[in-house]
């Protein structure tokens, strides 16, 4: 199967017309894409991704608020009247199970964002890896790219390394003939470090900052490959994987 792919470095490096039509997997490793697929799979109903704090208010007059959390976070940390931060690990069953969740991180939310003019949306983690690369497969459309969502502005290595282990199994490890520099660095990236994801994340400048912080074992968690087996997709603004 053919694949036209690329990939993007940060949730700010692409616009709304180079996702138009598209297939768009964004990927957020440390910590949102990974906190997304944690909630989901512990039972959550749904979860409405915010591109700016203000945004909230728009959604929660519209639903029952015993049934919704306000999630997220600013630097790391939960923001101040939010009910829970960006920690994968506080997005336990007991928590989160039939709530529906407003969730607004740095990165990753706006990335997911400014992704609504795709045809599909995806959400893809380390944690997902191998169901991500099934459901592209399955798919079989060839316009796909992968949008990692970086720190700020920059890139995050976890991110790049998560896009490259992607490509380097859809196409069998062989890079694309027309493989654009995105693409190229990705694949190289994974190429080189791929048999020590667990190390390159770990070392990575999110990894710090989030240990700086108290997160370490988040970093942990987030680095464990296909612990499970669904794909969350956006659908009229709600993810879920049902
Ligand atoms: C983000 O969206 O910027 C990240 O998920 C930040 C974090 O680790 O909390």
């Amino acid at each position: 199967m053919n694949f036209d792919i690329d990939v993007f470095s940060s949730a700010i490096s692409f616009s709304e017309q180079d996702v138009r039509s598209k297939t768009v997997v964004v990927i957020d490793v440390l910590r949102a894409c990974s906190t997304i697929q944690t909630a989901l799979e512990n039972g959550s109903n749904g979860i409405i991704p915010l591109a700016e704090k203000d945004d909230a208010g728009r959604y929660t007059r519209f639903l029952d608020a015993s049934g919704v959390l306000l999630c997220g976070e600013k630097k790391g940390k939960k923001v101040e009247g939010y009910q829970l931060g960006n920690s994968p690990l506080e997005y336990d069953r007991q928590t989160i199970e039939n709530k529906t969740i407003l969730f607004k991180t740095t990165n990753g939310t706006r990335a997911i964002t400014r992704s609504s003019n795709a045809r599909e949306i995806l959400i893809g983690s380390f944690l997902n890896l191998t169901a991500v690369i099934d459901a592209l497969k399955e798919f079989g459309r060839s316009d796909v790219l992968l949008i990692c969502s970086g720190w700020n502005s920059r890139l995050s290595i976890e991110d790049m390394l998560c896009a490259g282990a992607i490509i380097y199994r859809l196409f069998d490890a062989k890079l694309p003939d027309d493989a654009t520099d995105g693409v190229k660095v990705s694949f190289g990236l994974y190429e080189k470090f791929g048999n020590d994801a667990r190390g390159l994340i770990e070392s990575s400048n999110h990894a710090v900052r989030l240990r700086e912080i108290g997160f370490g074992e988040d970093v942990v968690y987030c680095s464990e490959i296909d612990l499970f087996s669904s794909v969350p997709r956006m659908k009229d603004g709600v993810i879920s994987i049902r």
